[in-house]
């Protein structure tokens, strides 16, 4: 064990968890080496609760992406039923893409449960946002991450050296997001100890910031970080963005589940992100220690 390592409590009487022991998958489920995260990002999403990876996706998937998703908001109808989703088609491969595991690894995934069968956590939603002018209203909410008690998933913990997110968005923003578009966001604010000011319930707040980014673009951030949607404002297209959240194996916040006949035709590494929510025994391919 290095001396690097934070200090992790497990099952242990106290001691300190091994990570050499810790088996976080290094492909995912269509073979794709995982892409760590930096540690360059791992101190920002730390420190801002809040991470954007700029231009992931190909220009030829978000086109694909882009065209089901428009199906998906048009003529939905068209599709089978259990293809109504936006974990289905062309989308399903953002569950689990390479970045998407890398950050899960470090701030989500119990590392009790993981393997190189079986992720260390839970997608526990899965929405296409399609919002034209006007779309979306203004509604912040979260913050002070540090001092929720277990069953509010809005939580934020962490020891020198080692951070958990708890309830985790998953933002892919199919379109290019221009000046006064993104998702707004109050940096620091999963770890805030006051109440947020009067000033924060108005979306002029010089307190609220934001990102532009090029089309394929990926932005998490922790749910117990204050947020907040605003309208659409850009007029040549409209945002295509699909929103998901991840979780502990342990915790659901949401009232979701993909279509069990669209969960039963994916990979079996993939359907281990909607196994059911508990912990005891919950470990594919593998033993419990
Ligand atoms: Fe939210």
């Amino acid at each position: 064990m290095s001396n690097d390592q934070a200090f992790v409590i497990d099952k242990n009487l106290g001691a300190r968890l091994n990570e050499d022991d810790v088996d976080m998958p290094v492909a995912n489920s269509d073979g794709l080496p995982v892409v760590p995260l930096t540690a360059e990002q791992k101190y920002l999403f730390d420190m801002r609760g809040w991470l954007l990876v700029p231009g992931v996706l190909s220009e030829a998937d978000c086109t694909e992406m882009k065209e089901f998703s428009q199906q998906l908001h048009d003529d939905s109808e068209s599709l089978p039923e259990h293809e109504r989703s936006a974990v289905a088609g062309p989308l399903q491969k953002l569950t689990d893409h390479p970045n998407v595991v890398g950050f899960m690894n470090e701030f989500v995934a119990y590392p009790g449960l993981s393997n190189q069968e079986c992720y260390g956590f839970r997608q526990e939603s899965g929405s296409l946002f399609y919002r034209d002018v006007g779309d979306g209203n203004f509604a912040p909410h979260n913050g002070n991450g540090m001092f929720r008690f277990p069953g509010d998933s809005h939580l934020y913990r962490c020891i020198p050296g080692k951070a958990n997110s708890g309830l985790t968005r998953v933002v892919w923003e199919l379109n290019p997001i221009t000046e006064g578009n993104g998702t707004l966001l109050v940096t620091g604010s999963h770890k805030a100890v006051y109440p947020a000011p009067e000033g924060l319930k108005s979306p002029d707040s010089p307190i609220w910031e934001t990102y532009t980014c090029p089309p394929g673009s990926l932005l998490f951030f922790t749910e117990a970080l204050t947020h907040s949607a605003r309208p659409w404002g850009n007029t040549e297209y409209p945002r295509i963005a699909i929103f998901s959240c991840y979780n502990t194996v342990n915790s659901k916040w949401h009232n979701w589940n993909p279509h069990p006949d669209l969960v039963a035709s994916m990979p079996a590494k993939r359907q281990t992100l909607y196994r059911p929510v508990h912990v005891s025994g919950n470990l594919v391919g593998g033993e419990i220690h």
